[in-house]
């Protein structure tokens, strides 16, 4: 099996974790290995984006250990106002909220996530996974982000919540500019990203609106006509507000996370060629340890923040009321204290302990389990279809700290 090199030409003092063009270097997880051997934990500058008033500064947590506590800990460390670094002036629905409110109302999400349902979802999966691969299989060439790893979750998501195939790419455009307000393709600026916000927002009441008035099986539906006991313990319906912050949080949380992972599946493929043979040798066994180690390597969201409620202390650090306290996932997701030879890739990997889904805690990804099926399903149909695919160029990646993501990934294949 393959290893990677691990350097970075980068002292201490010279490391920016809160500025976005950190994350478009090439030696980022190098970095991270730098600091959790000789600064685990640190308080970092804010490169605030224009638009924001200037940021105080964060704790980094970058060990594997050092995260559970905090993400568990939610009477220390809330997840209000926000759970990236920078204090966007937009909520996103139960991540952006602590017990026991949020409790009550990832009850209602959760309808979404019946076994029956996410049965339902992964039924089609395969069928839409083949559609997408054959749509381009005779052109020989393309961007596998915009051509195929972008469209397999947008459409389940669009499944679950009954958003209709017209409406897809508008929805899909918005959520870019909600991720990536850092990133000038997408948007780029706060104001871009509060106006794609309130877009997601108006298109969810609209369909809500509908799902009221002719309820059907999606999501939406099961979401809509829910009661949720308020702190009284009064069934009550639940507000348009907040049901389309939900559908926001589902949108934003099912698309782009799940488009990054697909994607750097078949670019980690490309670099350790004896691993996609392996899964490729017995799909079915190997999809979901697969998922899990493209998940680990990959990390598509590089971390969660909270807020101190109360002054506590964290692996020796003094954190103060009000402190901002990163969990750096991608960071422990390498950590050698975890895992066995942290920079092997290896597509059988047990146990896989990665934080790619979150420390523990309430908040926990929902859709954990859907969006392992997913990268499964379409790394095996794409290469089953086109089997000499391969990447052509280098991934465009996008400006951003919350997310690894990646914009363009040229490939190409034998025409058939
Ligand atoms: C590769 C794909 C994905 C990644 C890397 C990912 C990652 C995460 C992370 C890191 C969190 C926060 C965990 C915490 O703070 O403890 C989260 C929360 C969440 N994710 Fe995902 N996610 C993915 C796919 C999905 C999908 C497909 C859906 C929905 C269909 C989804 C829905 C959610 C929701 C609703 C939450 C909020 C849960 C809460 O606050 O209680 N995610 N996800």
């Amino acid at each position: 099996m393959t290893t990677v090199g691990h350097e970075t030409a980068l002292s201490l003092d010279e490391i920016e974790l809160g500025n976005p063009a950190t994350f478009l270097r090439d030696d980022v997880d190098a970095i991270f290995a730098l600091l959790r051997r000789d600064r685990p934990v640190g308080f970092d500058a804010e490169v605030t984006p224009e638009g924001l008033p200037p940021g105080p500064g964060f704790w980094s947590f970058v060990r594997h250990g050092d995260m559970f506590g905090i993400s568990r800990d939610y009477e220390s460390f809330t997840s209000v106002p926000a759970v990236g670094i920078f204090d966007y002036p937009v909520r996103t629905s139960i991540i952006n909220m602590d017990p026991p409110i949020h409790t009550r109302y990832r009850l209602i999400v959760n309808r979404g996530f019946t076994p029956r349902m996410i049965r339902k979802l992964k039924e089609n999966i395969g069928a839409q996974a083949r559609q997408i691969v054959e749509e381009v299989a005779a052109r020989g060439e393309g961007d596998l982000v915009t051509d195929n790893a972008a469209k397999l979750p947008g459409q389940v998501i669009a499944a679950m919540l009954g958003v209709p195939y017209e409406d897809q790419e508008m929805v899909q455009r918005h959520t870019n500019a909600f991720i990536a307000p850092s990133d000038p393709e997408y948007g780029g600026t706060v104001d871009d990203m509060v106006a794609a916000s309130d877009a997601i927002e108006d298109y969810a009441k609209h369909l809500g609106r509908l799902r009221r008035e002719h309820p059907s099986d999606d999501v939406t539906s099961a979401i809509v006509n829910a009661e949720v006991p308020d702190e009284t313990g009064t069934p009550t319906m639940i507000s348009m507000e907040d049901f389309a912050e939900f559908v926001k949080l589902l949108l934003v949380g099912g698309n782009e996370t799940t488009r990054n992972a697909i994607t750097h599946g078949v670019r980690l493929f490309q670099e350790f060629p004896e691993q996609k043979e392996g899964f490729l040798a017995d799909p079915q066994t190997h999809a979901m340890t697969t998922a899990d180690e493209i998940l680990r390597y990959a990390t598509p969201v590089n971390l969660m923040r909270r807020t101190a409620l109360r002054d506590v202390e964290v692996a020796g650090a003094s954190v103060k009321e009000g402190d901002k306290v990163v969990m750096w996932f991608r960071s422990g997701n390498f950590d050698d204290e975890v895992f066995d030879d942290p920079w092997r890739f290896d597509v059988t990997r047990t146990p896989n302990d990665h934080l790619t889904f979150g420390a523990g805690g309430p908040h926990y990804c929902l859709g954990a389990n859907l969006a392992k099926v997913e990268i499964g399903v379409m790394l095996s149909t794409l290469y089953h279809r086109l089997p000499d695919l391969e990447v052509t160029g280098p991934p465009v990646k996008m400006r951003a700290i919350s997310s690894n993501g990646i914009k363009h990934l040229p490939v190409r294949w034998t025409p058939s």
